[in-house]
């Protein structure tokens, strides 16, 4: 029987993010482009007698607690995947946390992209790619792009995912909130905002030319996040906290995802440290640094 198997799998952030206006399914129409970060969470199954989840979370992982059992979305990838491989989800599945929790950086999606390609080596399904990403596509909107990684387009309502050459290391300030945004109330807010979005989402064309100049003064100036207006008016603290990374010498900062993290682009790693000394000093507990992009879940042990 094969021993543990590790997979470690990214936060994300959206260098661009257009929303358009709801579908008939309740699902907003997306153009996005997501960067992997450094920051990362493992998890970690062995084979078990039924189907347990377990978590370790680190240190400045000051927020709201994960739900285990049978609805975590790990539990879900396991069931997912037993019942395609026709097998019962026996497996233990210990999560190692360090991706914000209900931070808009998808750290439940990493989990899950994790859990399927753990848990496919596990079981020794050595199931194509394409399947891997239709069963995540089922899971959640963004668990695709956590196995994908890298810097990635993604359309649809995010899922359909295409990979952007993206040579350059960009330097990030990441800021955690101590309370979660719930991602469903977000997008809710964004249709009051703006009841006359149009359907068709604003194009990541911009974007995706700043990310080729490899020029971070350029992806300063075209990041953008139409649910940046949303997630500060639910949380207007957002707005100053983003001044204040801006002020403390950031190119840019804006709203991960649906929020509540903030992240700030940064011209390199000591500009990046310098502007977390800064948001540290101004009373911000948690301030991370980190870089992008990385790989997509991929295996480290086992
Ligand atoms: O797909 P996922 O489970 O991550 O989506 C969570 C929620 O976020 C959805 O139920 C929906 O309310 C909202 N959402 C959306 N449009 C998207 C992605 C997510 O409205 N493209």
């Amino acid at each position: 029987m094969t021993g543990p198997v590790t997979v470690r799998a990214p936060a994300k952030i959206n260098l661009h993010l257009g929303v358009g206006a709801p579908r008939e399914d309740g699902f907003h129409p997306l153009d996005t482009v997501y960067q992997a970060l450094r920051l990362s969470d493992d998890v970690t199954v062995s084979a078990a007698s039924e189907l347990t989840t377990s978590l370790v979370a680190a240190d400045h992982i000051d927020g709201p607690s994960v739900p285990l059992g049978t609805d975590n979305i790990v539990a879900r990838a396991a069931t997912l995947l037993a019942a395609r491989l026709g097998r019962e989800p026996q497996a233990a599945l210990h999560i190692a946390k360090q991706i914000p929790v209900a931070g808009g950086m998808a750290g439940g999606s990493a989990d899950a992209a994790a859990a399927l390609r753990a848990l496919d080596r596990l079981w020794a399904a050595d199931l194509p790619e394409t399947a891997l990403l239709e069963l995540a596509a089922e899971l959640g909107s963004d668990v695709p792009f956590a196995l994908v990684g890298g810097t990635a387009r993604g359309r649809g309502r995010g899922e359909l995912v295409e990979p952007v050459v993206d040579p350059a290391t960009w330097s990030w300030v990441v800021v955690p909130s101590t309370t979660g945004l719930s991602t469903p109330s977000v997008y809710r807010h964004f249709d009051a905002l703006f009841p006359d979005a149009p359907a068709e989402p604003v194009g990541a064309e911009p974007l995706l030319a700043a990310i080729a100049s490899g020029d971070p003064a350029q992806l300063g100036c075209a990041l953008h996040n139409d649910l940046q207006a949303p997630a500060v008016d639910l949380r207007p603290e957002l707005g100053e906290l983003i001044a204040r990374g801006e002020a403390e010498g950031a190119l840019r900062g804006l709203v991960s995802g649906s929020g509540p993290t903030c992240v700030f682009l940064c011209a390199d790693g000591g500009a990046a440290e310098a502007t977390a000394a800064g948001l540290r000093g101004a009373g911000h507990g948690v301030v991370l640094t980190t870089t992008g992009p990385a790989p997509g879940a991929h295996l480290i042990a086992g």
